[in-house]
């Protein structure tokens, strides 16, 4: 079976997590931590990272923060996965969903201006499956309302916008390092940004808010999402590579694309002229046109030996929401559509040459038998 995605490990992995092991620092101090949030935060153009277990608990960090709190809203986009709203939810907040753009997936800026309210706290643009977001135009709606902008980049490491990189453009920027991500610790996160008083007070609240000037004492209630110096160290060394990956994972796509693209029924993931997309998933929608539905042809596929995946469904589909009655009756048709005709096919940064001609000959192959 051709796997969706696996990790890329090399050799200075192994390396840092031996240097753990050996000299014991295993836990949540150790070099490897500030070096990696160090590293991490200046590739986004930030000033200041803060490690944490993982993208949603990064997301969790950020919000609380920032001090979004009961009764506050937030706007994201409907299609995306739920550890965005979650982390609004965790805060005591709302979260309040947008429509997507038709092409890149991605929140409509469009439709936020309509969703703003007095309670409105935050905007967060999540840069779908490695494609930036229309940050220009989120930004300048930000400032109009003097909302803050947390960019959940989780997907999009590396990927830049105007020239800039996804993350620092915002006011804070979360990412995960979880195992299918551009560079991974396993599990991990980090929360970006050039602020200090956020950046400072993140780090308060991952390590369950102590008091620096008295000891196990507390003023208010935080967490513990610390992230491991062994987590860190296989960060660090996957990010010594960060731009080998993103080339391998830019190359597939292309070369993905010149395969497919003259399969009537595929349409091919986009690259608007102003961004790079890095295709950290290669995602394709099943047009009308294909001759069979999503699901069959990812049937079809897994019984070639392929893997794929579907598209996230839209958080104000999500049982949970709806019983929390957090979402009406309100229609988003293009997240919808979206996540009834997504697919993503096998794309790690290790794939071969091979194996994507492989799947483009069955795709062909499965089109021409519909
Ligand atoms: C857009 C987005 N946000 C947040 C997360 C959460 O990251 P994690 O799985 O590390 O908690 C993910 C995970 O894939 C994601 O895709």
């Amino acid at each position: 079976m051709i796997p969706v995605c696996t990790p890329f490990l090399g050799k200075n992995e192994k390396k840092y997590l031996l240097d753990c092991v050996e000299t014991n620092w295993i836990s949540s101090s150790g070099k490897y931590i500030e070096k990696f949030e160090d590293k991490f935060s200046q590739y986004c153009h930030a000033k200041y990272g803060v490690a944490t277990t993982s993208g949603t608990t990064a997301l969790h960090l950020a919000f609380a923060a920032v001090g979004i709190n009961k009764g506050d809203e937030v706007i994201m986009p409907t299609f995306n996965i739920a550890s965005t709203a979650f982390a609004a939810l965790y805060c005591g907040a709302k979260p309040v969903f947008v429509d997507s753009q038709p092409d890149t997936w991605n929140i409509d800026p469009q439709r936020i201006e309509r969703k703003i309210t007095k309670k409105t706290k935050a905007i967060v643009p999540v840069h779908m499956y490695g494609h930036p977001c229309d940050m220009t135009a989120i930004m300048r709606i930000a400032r109009k309302h003097k909302l803050i902008v947390i960019e959940d980049a989780a997907e999009a490491h590396g990927a830049k916008y105007r020239g800039k990189r996804v993350g620092g453009i915002g006011d804070i920027g979360c990412f995960s390092f979880y195992g299918n991500k551009i560079i991974t610790c396993g599990e991990g996160g980090m929360v970006v940004t050039s602020n200090k008083r956020i950046s400072d007070r993140c780090q308060n609240l991952k390590n369950l808010s102590f008091l620096e000037e008295k000891r196990f004492w507390h003023k208010e209630i935080g967490f513990n999402y610390r992230m491991t110096n062994i987590q860190a160290a296989l960060g660090l060394a996957q990010f010594e590579k960060i731009d080998q990956y993103i080339k391998m994972r830019r190359r597939n796509a292309l070369f993905y694309n010149s395969l497919l693209k003259d399969i009537r029924g595929i349409i091919l993931p986009v690259e608007r002229p102003d961004v790079k997309n890095i295709y950290w998933m290669y995602s394709v929608l099943v047009g009308r046109n294909f001759g069979m539905s999503r699901d069959e042809f990812m049937k079809r596929l897994k019984g070639m030996g392929i893997e794929s995946r579907i598209f996230f469904i839209p958080m104000h589909q999500q049982p949970v929401l709806k019983k929390m009655k957090i979402v009406s009756k309100e229609k988003f048709p293009i997240a919808e559509d979206i996540a009834r005709r997504g697919i993503y096919l096998p794309s790690g940064s290790g794939l071969k040459k091979k194996e994507i001609e492989y799947v483009c000959d069955c795709i062909r192959k499965i089109r021409r038998k519909s």
